[in-house]
């Protein structure tokens, strides 16, 4: 393990979600190729630290699952490996954050542009710190291949286009890496294995750990 604008919602006053209506609120985000276990690993986080999960993903099929009237756009987007619009994405991650009624986070699969990110700048949650989870193309793609979850997404062909997308995160782990907020964590290692090196991540920030 090592260390290393948009503007928030507008017109929203439904979800009511903009920085001046939400108490600040902390998030460890969890980061990563397609494959690396982002989830899965946060879900175990969640559990080890008391933490409330949030997966984008997640949220993004949930909407197309409900049928709202985004979900036809969702849909394309999620089939080309790309994107949502990031000020659409950080609406569905406030609302959820507000629904929880909770005030710590661990949220998987964003910020991964730097759109996204500066989507984020405009909200009341802040960083604690960034869990950069590092897996070769090699093993993801296995991994991906054999995991089963159902997802219309798990196919090779949408598979490249999200390596594709994933290069977007890079200037936003540098943006954290410069701030002292990411821990690079091996991804290759078993699920336990993986848990151990997060562990000591989370020893560095002990208000986190009760
Ligand atoms: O993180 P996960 O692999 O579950 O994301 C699935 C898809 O959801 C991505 O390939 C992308 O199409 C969409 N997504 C997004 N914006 C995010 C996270 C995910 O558009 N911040
Ligand atoms: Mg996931």
């Amino acid at each position: 393990m090592e260390k290393g604008k948009h503007v928030a919602p507008t017109d929203d006053k439904e979800m009511n979600v903009g920085v001046s209506t939400m108490n600040k609120v902390s998030a460890i985000f969890v980061l990563g190729p397609p494959g690396s276990g982002k989830s899965t690993q946060s879900r175990l986080i969640a559990e080890q630290f008391g933490l409330f999960h949030i997966s984008a993903g997640d949220i993004l099929r949930a909407e197309v699952e409900s049928g709202s009237e985004d979900s036809i756009m969702i849909k394309a987007k999620i089939a080309n490996g790309k994107l949502v619009p990031s000020d659409f994405m950080t609406r569905l991650l406030l609302r959820d954050i507000q629904k929880s009624g909770k005030k710590k986070f661990v949220i998987d699969g964003f910020p991964r542009s730097m759109d996204n990110l500066n989507a984020l700048s405009s909200t009341a949650i802040e960083t604690e710190f960034v869990l950069h989870l590092v897996c070769s193309k090699e093993v993801a793609i296995e991994r991906l291949s054999n995991r089963n979850e159902g997802r219309d997404d798990d196919n090779i062909k949408t598979i490249v286009k999200r390596f594709e997308c994933f290069e977007s995160v890079f200037p936003v782990l540098e943006c954290y890496e410069f701030k002292g907020k990411v821990y690079k964590i091996d991804a290759e290692k078993s699920k336990e294995g993986v848990m151990q090196d997060i562990k000591s991540a989370f020893t560095m920030h002990p208000r986190l750990c009760s």
